[in-house]
Formats: C-alpha cells, sequence, structure tokens
C-alpha cells in the first residue's frame, strides 16, 4: 500500500470513496465488517442464570517442579439456552475449558489428546513459550493422537488464555469450545494486596448463535476453510456468554473484586462499562506499573483487561450492570452484578502495583511493516498480510535474538493484531504516542485505516512463530504471517 492511500483514507476518516481510484488497492467501501448471525432459537432472558465459574484444572502430577496437566478434547453437551443442549468441541468436556492456573518460572506441561474427529492445535495466548510448544499453525495434533506443551512460563504474573490455533479453521474450532484461562501467578503480584479467592474472577466473554435446536451456528463452508461470503468480514453472535453462560448474574458482597476480562471472541470487539468508576490494574501483559480510574474499557479480540470493581460503593439490593456500549440491544448487555450482602473486605489497590520497563525504541536493530488488507487470493477474496496470503514455510522476518525491533502496522478496515513469543509495547497510533506509561501488550487493536508501531524485544527463543490478525475469520482467511527468530 503506498503510503498515499493511507493518507487519503485518514484524511476522509472511513470515507466510502477514499481510495477509490487508487489501483492495486482494495477499497474500504467494499472490504467486509464482522456480520451479525441471527440465532433461529429465541435469545434467553438477561440476567436470568448464576455466573458459572469455570473448574481450576487439577495436576496429574506436580513432581520435580513441573506441573503436569492432561487436557482432553472432547464433544459433550452443554447447557446454555433454557430447554436446550448444545454440543460443544471442549478442553475436558467443558466450555470454557477448565482455567489453568501456574506460576511463573515453574514449568507447565500439558498434554493434549484429540478425540475430536479434527486435527487441533493448542496455544497459549500470551505465553512465552519455546516455538515446538507455541502450536504454530500447522503443528496439528491428529484425531486420536496426543502431544506434550511444554510452557516454561519465564514471564510475569498476567491472565492469558488458551485456545485452539489450527491453520484455516481456528474460528470454527474456537466458536464450537476450544478456549480457556490460564493464569500466571508470582510472588510480586501476591504479596499486594489485591482481592483474591473468590473475588478475583476470570470472565471469558464471547459471543455465540444458535440454531432452534441450541447447536452452535457458523456459517462455515464444511470441508472447505473459510466462511460464507456474507460473514467473510468476521462473525459475530448475538448472544453474549461470560464463561459460556448467557448475559450471567453473579451475586456479589459489596467488597472489591478483581475481574479479568478476556475477549474471546471471534470478531467482536466490546466496550465494557459499569457505569461507575472501574479500576485497571493490569492488560495483555501483566499489571500496570500504577492503577489507572477509568469508565470504559475498549477490548478487541484477544485482548484482556484486569480490573477491580468496588463494589462497597454500592447499597445493598444495587444490581450493577457490565455493559457493552460498542453493542446494540441485547448486544449491548454483557452480565450484571447483583450486591446482596455485607463482608469483611482487607483488599486494597496499592498506588504502585510494579515494574514496567519502558522500551527503548532508540535501541531498536530494525524497523518493519506489515500491512493488513484483503485482496485476491486463490481467485476469491482473502485477507492478506503485506499482499500475500499465509504460508507457513514463507518467514516474513527473521529477527535476531536480544534484538529490539519497530514493527510498523497498518490496516485498512478494523485489525487486532497479535504477536505470538513476546510482548511488546505500543510506541504510537497514527504518529501519537498512546497516553499513559508503557504497559506489555500482545494484542493491538487497529483501527480503520491506522498506522501503530510497536517495539518489542525478541527473547529466549530461536524458531517459527506468527504475527496475525486475531479476528478469527481474518486469521482463517490467510491474515497471518509466519516469522522466525534467529
Ligand atoms: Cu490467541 Cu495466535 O492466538
Ligand atoms: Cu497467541
Ligand atoms: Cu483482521
Amino acid at each position: 500500500m503506498s503510503p498515499t492511500r493511507r493518507e487519503v483514507l485518514r484524511l476522509a476518516g472511513l470515507g466510502a470513496v477514499a481510495a477509490a481510484g487508487v489501483p492495486g488497492c482494495s477499497l474500504i467501501a467494499g472490504t467486509p465488517q464482522p456480520q451479525l448471525l441471527t440465532s433461529a432459537a429465541p435469545l434467553p432472558a438477561p440476567f436470568a442464570r448464576p455466573l458459572p465459574v469455570p473448574e481450576v484444572a487439577r495436576p496429574v502430577s506436580s513432581a520435580g517442579g513441573v506441573d503436569f496437566y492432561e487436557l482432553t478434547e472432547q464433544v459433550a453437551q452443554a447447557d446454555v439456552l433454557p430447554g436446550l443442549r448444545t454440543p460443544i468441541w471442549g478442553y475436558g468436556g467443558t466450555f470454557p475449558g477448565p482455567t489453568i492456573e501456574a506460576r511463573s518460572g515453574r514449568r507447565t506441561v500439558v498434554k493434549l489428546i484429540n478425540r475430536l474427529g479434527e486435527p487441533t492445535v493448542l496455544h497459549l495466548h500470551g505465553g512465552h513459550t519455546p516455538p515446538e510448544s507455541d502450536g504454530f499453525p500447522t503443528d496439528l495434533v491428529a484425531p486420536g493422537a496426543s502431544r506434550e506443551y511444554v510452557f516454561p512460563l519465564e514471564q510475569r504474573a498476567a491472565t492469558l488464555w488458551y485456545h485452539d490455533h489450527r491453520m484455516d479453521y481456528t474460528g470454527p474450532q474456537v466458536w464450537r469450545g476450544l478456549a480457556g484461562m490460564f493464569l500466571v501467578r508470582d510472588a510480586e503480584e501476591e504479596a499486594l494486596p489485591l482481592p483474591a479467592g473468590e473475588r478475583d474472577l476470570p470472565l471469558l466473554i464471547c459471543d455465540r448463535s444458535f440454531g432452534a435446536d441450541g447447536v452452535m451456528l457458523y456459517p462455515g463452508l464444511g470441508e472447505r476453510p473459510g466462511v460464507r461470503e456474507a460473514y467473510m468480514g468476521g462473525v459475530l453472535g448475538d448472544v453474549i456468554l461470560v464463561n459460556g453462560a448467557p448475559w450471567p448474574e453473579l451475586r456479589v458482597a459489596r467488597a472489591r473484586y478483581r475481574l479479568r476480562l478476556c475477549n474471546a471472541s471471534n470478531a467482536r470487539a466490546y466496550e465494557l462499562a459499569t457505569g461507575g468508576p472501574m479500576i485497571r490494574i493490569g492488560g495483555d501483559g501483566g499489571l500496570l506499573a500504577a492503577p489507572l480510574t477509568v469508565e470504559r474499557i475498549r477490548l478487541a479480540p484477544g485482548e484482556r483487561a484486569d480490573v477491580v470493581v468496588d463494589f462497597s460503593a454500592y447499597k445493598l439490593g444495587r444490581r450493577v450492570e457490565l455493559r457493552n456500549l460498542a453493542g446494540e440491544g441485547a448486544q449491548g448487555m454483557v452480565m450484571r452484578f447483583a450486591v446482596d450482602r455485607d463482608e469483611a473486605d482487607d483488599s486494597a489497590v496499592p498506588r504502585k502495583l510494579s515494574e514496567v520497563e519502558a522500551l527503548d525504541p532508540g535501541r531498536a536493530a530494525v524497523r518493519r511493516d506489515f500491512e493488513f488488507g484483503s485482496g485476491s487470493m486463490h481467485g476469491g477474496t482473502g485477507w492478506l498480510v503485506n499482499g500475500r496470503p499465509f504460508d507457513p514455510k514463507r518467514m516474513e522476518a527473521r529477527p535476531k535474538l536480544g534484538d529490539v525491533e519497530i514493527w510498523r502496522l497498518t490496516s485498512d478496515v478494523a485489525h487486532p493484531v497479535h504477536l505470538h513469543l513476546d510482548h511488546f509495547q505500543v510506541l504510537s497510533v497514527n504518529g501519537e504516542r498512546p497516553q499513559g506509561p508503557p504497559e506489555w501488550k500482545d494484542t493491538v487493536e487497529l483501527r480503520e485505516a491506522q498506522t501503530v508501531e510497536i517495539v518489542t524485544r525478541f527473547t529466549d527463543y530461536r524458531g517459527r512463530y506468527v504475527l496475525h490478525c486475531h479476528n478469527l475469520e481474518h486469521e482463517d482467511m490467510a491474515m497471518m504471517a509466519a516469522f522466525e527468530v534467529v
């Protein structure tokens, strides 16, 4: 893409005619946007179900400084809509899968057992993982086979999640249920008086649509990868699930709660708000240096935010809705908290949370450009990085181990861009420094016609990894680039 075109687009905002006449480029006007898939089943009443909290996985063994887990992928029935059974593909037969609680620096091994009829790949999103365990999209685990994924977790405490990553089929396989939370804890964080125990809650948020019989609808193409043309831009469900339940309710005490918000949706971005202050304490890559009081939190697919909400600010009997300001109608609701009791609370949010080193862009050895856009591929339209569809054999970059690099990402329509291996910091958005102190991220949302510069350092592991759009339909339609740390 020529800079001229990007400038034109930016000047025109999202102008429909902005790119007209520029040869060789896709037009935003004709570029598909995420599309709502309407359920045939009646939408369930909101706030009728208690919030489920996924079970914490128990290690099969914990000898020699290694926590060893087994995770079996299997078909199961879930109870999502009243009176209907929903077939799912679940880790351990549940959706979401069990929460894995791990410790920084303590080796966690997950043996993935595939009892599904299709190949799968396990990826720990946000994990600092050696390449053979990172879930490269072609490292398939065949039906009936198993594979051990080794996570050394030489990384700070953070809210991570795990999900399927099979090339061309991540969208439908995650949609069917292959996702779960993975919390890394460490001593630094545990020394803080943050809400803990039952008041430290993972909230995995995703949207789904259902057929009249309760099945999850997905506009796939049968045996072929991809989705029906109308859904090229991404699939949006009309039912919002938190931990697998539609618009659930949680009874809370008048106390502080830590909510680990994870957007596990295929293509939906949320703008979460309670109508009152939320204290953001962390993001994709763990604790911020200091808490930030915010009224809303935008989360693109793949992103996480750690927030503390103090329900002692509300009277007994108050109901506090967590809303999605980016959604309309039922999709504007997420869940509800019912403040129903008094309880002692000795938690606090300290003014200083952690140390966050600012990566110095002046030390960057290399700058690279990655353009996220659409274009023709194999005769149809696809989502491309630098004009090319994903080829797992072609390395788009070969960063050197230990180097700091600046990657300049540009978009046509919105793309949540995710980098494997190392967390990064955002240097600029359309040329401007982001507000606030630096924080570690692994996914950054590019809005329409944006340029975002990130800085990262490639550490610890050599090998093949990927950079991709986390709109899972875009990802499956080739918006991914492989790179090799050398
Ligand atoms: Cu959450 Cu490469 O993925
Ligand atoms: Cu990832
Ligand atoms: Cu995208």
